[in-house]
């Protein structure tokens, strides 16, 4: 092997031992850069003379080009490596599972509400809604509990600003028993021609979901918590129709026919007589238990009057219950709080 061979060996085994493409631009200059090693040939040839410098001439060119090749070579074969690497760690795993989108679902409580509109809906009670900052006027007065009845304490109140003797402060409302006295409003205001013309009005058939608050927190009590008025008003509305709606109502909203309504007397200044409503299943785990639901009544004639309508000719029911409660039932919840604290492992058991 002579000297240009054992250049053209080293060249190659230095351009294979170069890992990067920085080492082996290192490794090019020791032989074709200014001071490499085929450089420093090529400088030595003035030396030679005319005979030798044309066969050791063309030799160191072969050689040059053997070794332009070899680099040439190697520079695509650390290309071809690097992009190798580059999609390796680049690649995409499709075998893979993909992420999962969380889907949303409804709080069991606003299942609850849908339920009951769902259900009064098709007893053909129409839905409203109104302010939860209310009032006192509707909250309290209008109800036949003015400033100084002793019932108002029953209420543990969020009052928002100082009450005013006229009924014209403001509170979170304690009951959703305000939207009757809002809603019928509206609707002798939506009729008032016939009425001055001394035609029947249609019948006021309403129930109204919504918020309500009350100084009070417990496994059972929330500060917050929801309730569901309803209101049936007309000529002939009688204590045996708000039996019937709530019979109704609740086998419906249980889906069992096994089930037993029980009304007790009690008192609201805006009924009389007024009655809690009880129900008992007759089998399950709550089987023969009285579990109070509602309170109801029939509307006193001082509510009526604010109505704006003649309670010697317009009589019916009202009553309120809470759909937090019907919730617990439904579902075996026994803390009311767990529907509160917005932990989505209790949550999305409801999806
Ligand atoms: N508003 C009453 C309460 O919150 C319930 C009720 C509503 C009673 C309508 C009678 C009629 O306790």
């Amino acid at each position: 092997m002579n000297d240009l061979d054992q250049l053209v060996s080293a060249a190659q085994a230095d351009f294979a031992a170069a890992a990067t493409p920085a080492e082996l631009e290192n490794a090019k200059a020791r032989y074709l850069g200014k001071a490499g090693q085929v450089t420093e040939l090529l400088k030595g040839m003035g030396a030679l003379s005319h005979e030798e410098k044309k066969t050791r001439g063309a030799e160191i060119n072969q050689t040059k080009q053997r070794i332009e090749s070899l680099l040439t070579e190697r520079r695509q074969a650390l290309a071809e490596a690097e992009l190798q690497a580059q999609l390796k760690a680049e690649s995409l795993d499709v075998s893979l599972p993909g992420r999962q989108h969380g889907m949303g679902g409804l709080h069991p409580v606003s299942r609850t509400m849908e339920r009951i509109e769902a259900i009064f809906g098709s007893m053909g009670f129409e839905v409203a809604d109104g302010p939860e900052i209310e009032e006192d006027w509707f909250n309290f007065t209008a109800l036949n509990t003015p400033a100084d009845h002793p019932a108002r304490s029953m209420h543990d109140t969020f009052y928002v600003d100082t009450q005013a003797p006229d009924g014209s402060g403001h509170l979170l409302r304690t009951h959703t028993s305000p939207m009757q006295v809002r809603h019928a409003v509206q609707h002798v205001k939506r009729h008032a021609a016939a009425l001055a013309a001394g035609q029947a009005m249609p019948e006021i058939r309403v129930i109204a979901p919504g918020r309500t608050y009350r100084v009070d927190s417990d496994a059972t009590h929330s500060p917050m918590f929801h309730q569901c008025e309803g209101l049936w008003i007309g000529e002939n509305v009688s204590f045996k129709d708000l039996k019937a709606v709530f019979a109704d109502f609740f086998r419906n909203f249980f889906e069992t026919d096994d089930l037993e309504i029980r009304f007790r007397p009690s008192f609201f200044p805006f009924t009389e007589p007024s009655a809690e409503v009880d129900i008992a299943f007759a089998s399950g785990p709550l089987k023969g238990r009285w579990l109070e639901v509602a309170g109801s009544g029939q509307v006193h004639p001082n509510v009526v009057r604010n109505f704006g309508l003649d309670p010697e000719r317009y009589i019916g029911f009202a009553f309120g219950m809470g759909p937090d409660r019907l919730t617990m039932l439904r579902y075996g919840v026994n803390d009311l709080r767990l529907f509160f604290d917005g932990d989505l492992r209790f949550l999305s058991q409801f999806r």
